[in-house]
């Protein structure tokens, strides 16, 4: 039986975290840290095992690993500290807010021999798996073009805060961008299986304000254009200025027809042939923001997917090292926007 640690105790640990670490049989929570002890104390309470009252006394315990889903800029030196503790750690996203951080984790991942994986779970949802394996098979030909979103309202409809550290460049580092745009780019390169090797950004705050009527330090939308090794081209627009309904869609026009992932209310995967085919499949439904904070909640498949990597000895999908292929995509577009020109993605 894994003992596991989590630590920060918020909004994805009330609503991912503790929950499906509670469910899966093989693993049992056996502490919490927050930097206020309180929100440690209540899902000690809520899900078993106790609060400790510092990082380093629950680091010092005899857990096998930590979940690290504290806000953006301590997501690596936590998660070094962890993996140097001899932690198997399973970070949030985004991973880090530098490119030496990235590497940094990764470093110690390897010095270590513990796993390291970033939450990055639209690599899990089904229909992303399913259109994964339908492109590599090669029924839908080549990708040309493609266009991929995640728009929602912004982290106020998830915090219940107007002034949340999300919307804090000192903390979350980047807004809209890497919150959402992280796991939009990582799911281009995991369904095409290819890098993005350039990238051409827009990436601006058009409309949110804090509550003293000041814009946001962070973005609250980026337009990306990305291309591809194989010179496909398509979009990414992630938004938190999205006030109608969530859009989690995303669209790949091959030379065989097209992959329609999540844009119809009824099916999450729908297959459009070149010869007037059409096939639609019902796979499951992502949760958006307002179910997950209004208690719909369906398992991401994330926690089972680090449990199981180590009992079985087996690397994850999620690994480290393949996050930091979005991360660099999510630096070169900052740069992008920056400098107003292409960026070739390192
Ligand atoms: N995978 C996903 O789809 C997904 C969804 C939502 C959030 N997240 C990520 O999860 C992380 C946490 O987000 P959240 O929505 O739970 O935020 P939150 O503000 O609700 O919770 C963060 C918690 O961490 C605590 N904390 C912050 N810094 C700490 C530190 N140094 N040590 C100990 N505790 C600390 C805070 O007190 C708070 O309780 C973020 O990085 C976010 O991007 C990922």
């Amino acid at each position: 039986m894994l003992k596991i640690g989590i630590i920060g105790c918020g909004k994805i640990t009330e609503v991912r975290h503790a929950p499906e670490y509670s469910e899966n049989p093989n693993c049992q929570i056996v502490g919490f840290f927050d930097m206020v002890p309180e929100k440690a104390q209540a899902m000690a309470e809520k899900y078993g095992g106790r609060a400790f009252d510092s990082l380093e006394s629950l680091l010092a315990s005899d857990l096998d690993a930590v979940s690290v889903c504290t806000a953006n800029i301590y997501h690596a030196p936590i998660s070094i500290l962890a993996l140097r503790a001899g932690k198997h750690v399973l970070c949030e996203k985004p991973m880090a807010t530098t490119r030496q951080d990235c590497e940094a984790m990764v470093e110690e991942a390897q010095k270590s021999g513990k796993f390291l994986m970033i939450g990055l779970n639209q690599r899990l949802a089904k229909a992303h798996m399913k259109a994964q394996e339908i492109l590599q098979s090669g029924e839908m030909g080549r990708v040309i073009t493609f266009e991929t979103k995640f728009c929602h309202p912004g982290p106020e409809g998830w915090t219940g805060s107007k002034d949340s550290w999300f919307l804090d460049k000192r903390i979350a580092s980047f807004g809209a961008l890497a919150d959402l745009g992280v796991h939009k780019t990582d799911l281009i390169y995991y369904i095409t299986g290819q890098k993005i090797v350039k990238t051409s950004a827009v990436v601006t705050t058009l409309d949110k304000k804090l509550p003293d009527g000041k814009p946001i330090s962070v973005d609250d939308n980026a337009f990306c254009i990305y291309t591809l090794e194989s010179g496909a081209v398509g979009t990414m627009h992630v938004s938190w200025t999205n006030y109608g309904v969530e859009d989690n869609s995303t669209k790949l026009y091959c030379t065989d027809g097209v992959i329609r992932l999540y844009d119809d209310p009824k099916y999450s995967l729908i297959i459009e042939k070149r010869n007037g085919d059409v096939t639609p499949y019902q796979l499951d439904f992502l949760t958006s923001n307002k179910e997950q904070t209004s208690g719909g909640r369906t398992s991401t498949g994330v926690i089972d997917a680090f449990v199981n990597s180590i009992i079985t000895n087996t690397p994850s999908a999620l690994s480290g090292e393949s996050a930091i292929h979005a991360m660099n995509v999510i630096f070169a577009n900052e740069e992008s926007a920056k400098l107003g020109k292409t960026i070739d993605v390192k």
